[in-house]
């Protein structure tokens, strides 16, 4: 096995310049990050894992003495973090205290259809939902949100979301002290009203551009790293801007993962690009004393990309020091050969001329099937998310993507006017009933309709299942 020395890479000291204008203010960032508590709670007698999660009302402080109205999860804004294992056995009991009905969708999870928690897993005000299943699939950093049909956008702006991460005995030599050398780090943007409060008008194409970028809920935030490496997991749980991430003096840092796990080998590279929904991992390394910005650069999106910072990272006069990066992290099997090929043709906001009905099953796809799915975009930027599944990105027009988007994903930017192809691999948990979602995760697309829903059902009964969804149960 080979080692990379990753501290070799690290390049200058930079002294809080950056230059971003994209936040409003002068930005000191002098609020510690909030770092979200971790749940993970042990097992019952039962060896079920059993997280009680409470959607509620809150105020949080999102810029210093001007509280805002907010929602969170067993606190004011955001929720816990929440930790499994492969092969544990969960259950989530979440109890919606809010005035309207909502639902929590583990996105990124495999898991069977009816706790999936997408539109049709509705929690009405006062109701404990409790789905329950087994964590089967490789480390990965997923997440959880709302998925109420028409009302994601305004849930998940509100603060609900938070990460699930999922870990394996197989886990490679990363660092993963929680809080410590292995960071969350959920980014999002707001605006604000006269008032102060948040602003959740989804006004224009994609609806909320936000002026002031928050870190797990902390605007301005700084973190003090004390390892000479150090991991972060990246959420963009933004509704719709695209971030083009990097630090302000372009050293060279390592992607480890994507959405769905682990990279064959840690990619380096200066910057990333991410959209709403999709998770990198990347390891950085640092150098004793030195003050460095994480930054959004003005990339070549049209979503909302500009020149923003981030978060400030102060090393410490003294680093432990970290082990250095694996040259290898997993090994990823080529995708198997794809039996079927469907085309899925973004418009504005709708799928294949389609909009999203709720009664309407618009793909029925067999158990354990290795699909293609051509994303053929003709209209301005989206991304697409589809549930349950990974997915390798094969191609953009025609391209290899970059190589730290060659991984396991469920999430992916289809810049406008691009075909991009999917290499798809679907679990085998069957339901000819209760469908599954694929969207554009632009929050206000997927709101106004740019959703289809698919069934997973045993092979070779593709044919007979009905294409209507009963909603009476
Ligand atoms: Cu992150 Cu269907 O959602
Ligand atoms: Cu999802
Ligand atoms: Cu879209």
């Amino acid at each position: 096995r080979s080692f990379l020395a990753l501290t070799a890479l690290a390049a200058f000291t930079v002294t809080g310049c950056g230059g971003g204008q994209g936040n409003v203010g002068s930005l000191e960032f002098t609020a510690p990050l909030h770092i979200p508590p971790v749940l993970d709670p042990a097992p019952g007698p039962d060896g079920v894992k059993r997280f009680p999660l409470r959607l509620q009302e809150g105020r949080a402080e999102m810029r210093p003495g001007k509280p805002v109205g907010t929602w969170g999860i067993n606190g004011d804004y955001l929720g816990p973090t929440l930790r499994a294992k492969r092969g544990d056995r969960v259950a989530m009991n979440v109890t919606n205290t809010l005035g309207e009905a909502s639902t929590l969708h583990w996105h990124g999870m495999r898991l069977p259809a009816k706790m999936d928690g997408g539109p049709h897993q509705m929690i009405n005000p006062g109701d404990t939902w409790s789905p329950e299943w087994t964590v089967d699939q490789p480390a990965a950093t997923t997440w959880y949100h709302p998925h109420p049909h028409g009302q994601t956008a305004r849930h998940v702006y509100r603060g609900l979301a938070g990460m699930f991460l999922i870990d394996d005995d197989k886990d490679v030599a990363l660092p993963r002290t929680y809080g410590t050398d292995d960071i969350p780090l959920v980014i999002q943007d707001k605006k604000f009203k006269d008032d102060g409060e948040l602003n959740d008008n989804t006004g224009g194409t994609f609806g909320i551009l936000g002026d002031h970028i928050l870190v797990n809920g902390t605007y301005g935030p700084y973190f003090q790293v004390t390892t000479t490496n150090a991991r972060f997991r990246v959420l963009n749980g933004s509704n719709a801007r695209v971030y083009d991430i990097g630090f302000a003096d372009d050293r060279t840092f390592h992607v480890v993962g994507g959405d769905g796990g682990l990279l064959e080998k840690p990619v380096p590279v200066r910057r990333f690009q991410i959209s709403p929904g999709e998770r990198v991992e990347i390891v950085a390394g640092f150098q004793p004393g030195e003050q460095v910005l994480l930054k959004s650069f003005d990339g070549d999106s049209d979503i909302g990309s500009g020149d923003f910072d981030l978060i400030k990272f102060t090393a410490a006069e003294r680093l432990k020091p970290s082990a250095g990066l694996p040259g290898r992290l997993a090994d990823l099997a080529p995708p198997a050969k794809p039996t079927k090929t469907r085309t899925f043709r973004l418009g504005g906001s709708n799928i294949n001329s389609r909009n999203m009905d709720m009664t309407r099953i618009d793909e029925v796809v067999a158990a354990g099937a290795s699909e293609i799915w051509e994303l053929d975009n003709v209209t301005y930027s989206h991304n697409f998310h589809i549930h349950e599944v990974v997915f390798r990105v094969l191609d953009i027009d025609g391209e290899q993507p970059p190589e730290h988007l060659r991984g396991p994903k469920d999430t992916v930017f289809v810049p406008s006017g691009t075909k991009v192809r999917l290499a798809v691999e679907f679990g085998r948990h069957t339901d000819p009933k209760t469908p599954y979602m694929y969207h554009c995760h632009i929050l206000k697309h997927e709101d106004q309709g740019m959703m289809g829903q698919f069934v997973i059902v045993p092979p070779g009964t593709e044919d007979h299942t009905s294409r209507t969804v009963s909603m009476s149960g």
